[in-house]
């Protein structure tokens, strides 16, 4: 389980000064300005759960990351995992978590990816038998072989992020950080990855909490949501939720046999978008699909086909931030 109360971390960032000899004055007494990347904020995660982390760039999303891998020393508050505080009990809590940054690799640059695990067997005394069930088993779910022997500066980023991937898990931690984990990844990979750690989750039940700019991760993969902006927390709740209290729009797809209908109904956007679709926008509470269907049949257009989504989830995140914003 992971807890997190009241948790704040600032960073000092040296201000440039300006006027004569402005280096010489930084050096002697240089001035800082305080940014404060995550401020209070409080949230439980149970075992087997997996969490999607997101918010703008600069929320404070990597920052909370840290703290819990024990990679940053929190201010003030409190974290721990699995009855662990990540910083203070370093050593045994790299024991219990996985850690992936998308950005960043965690290998060894000019070692091949084999020689890495191999290196982190020794680091994790991780038993030959393990070993090789965790490398078979990685090999066949992120396809490593191929490049197995290269090394890591050679890799494209999509094959580096799965070399990550299985080197986070190697030592089998119940726990799995993920700091954008499919950041400039092609869509193919992206599918791949998304269905190894979905299946870590469900095999291992491994807690996975992600961070992403990618909606399609969040729909595909977390139960719940975990909104931060300027490090403190928007929304925590369940991806349902957040489309009903946020998800107001929503957009239908429309195929006519022959030239679509005109529609004239108050606060319904409606017409053919470049692609030759036919949208229909409006909102959840205004109208039922139902009425915008009947309104549009009396046109007298016969319908081809029909798919109605839900809202986009961000927009959602927009919004939240929108009304965020306010304070
Ligand atoms: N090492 C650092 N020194 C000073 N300021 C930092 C440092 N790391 C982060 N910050 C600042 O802290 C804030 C939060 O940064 P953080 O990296 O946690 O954001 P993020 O939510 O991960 O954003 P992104 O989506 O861009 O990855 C930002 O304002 C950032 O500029
Ligand atoms: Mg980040």
């Amino acid at each position: 389980m992971i807890s997190v109360k009241k948790l704040t971390k600032t960073y000092r960032i040296a201000r440039p000064q300006e006027g004569r000899f402005a280096a010489l004055r930084s050096l002697v007494r240089p001035q800082y300005t305080v940014c404060r990347a995550v401020d209070g904020i409080d949230f439980d995660i149970q075992d087997g759960e997996v969490v999607g982390y997101i918010g703008q760039n600069g929320a404070g999303k990597s920052t909370t990351i840290k703290m819990l891998s024990g990679i940053l020393v929190p201010d003030s508050g409190s974290v721990e995992v699995d009855g662990l505080t990540p910083h203070v009990d370093r050593k045994a809590h790299l024991q219990n978590i996985g850690v992936v940054f998308g950005q960043k690799t965690s290998l060894w640059w000019d070692v091949p990816v084999i020689d890495s695990l191999r290196i982190l067997k020794e680091m994790y005394r991780i038993g030959e038998g393990q070993f090789r069930k965790n490398l078979e088993m990685f090999c066949g779910l992120l396809d490593l072989d191929s490049f197995l022997g290269q090394p890591v500066r050679q890799l494209s980023l999509g094959q580096r992020v799965r070399a990550d991937l299985a080197a986070a898990l190697m030592h089998d931690p119940q726990i799995l950080f993920l700091d954008e984990p499919t950041i400039g990844v092609d869509v193919v990979a992206k599918e791949r990855l998304r269905e190894f750690i979905l299946e870590i989750n469900r095999e291992r039940k491994v807690t996975v909490l992600l961070t992403t700019h990618d909606m399609v991760d969040m729909e595909k993969l977390v139960d719940r949501v975990i909104v931060i902006n300027a490090g403190s927390i928007l929304y925590d709740g369940g991806i349902q939720g957040l489309r009903e209290r946020y998800g107001r729009q929503r957009r239908m797809e429309l195929e006519f046999e022959g030239e679509p209908p005109e529609i004239s109904l108050p606060g319904v956007q409606a017409g053919k978008q470049k692609d030759g679709k036919f949208v229909v926008t409006f909102a959840q509470g205004q109208y039922a699909v139902d009425e915008i269907l009947s309104h549009i049949r009396q046109g007298g257009v016969p319908i081809r086909d029909i798919t109605i989504q839900n809202a986009d989830i961000e927009q959602i995140v927009r919004d939240i931030y929108r009304e965020g914003g306010r304070e």
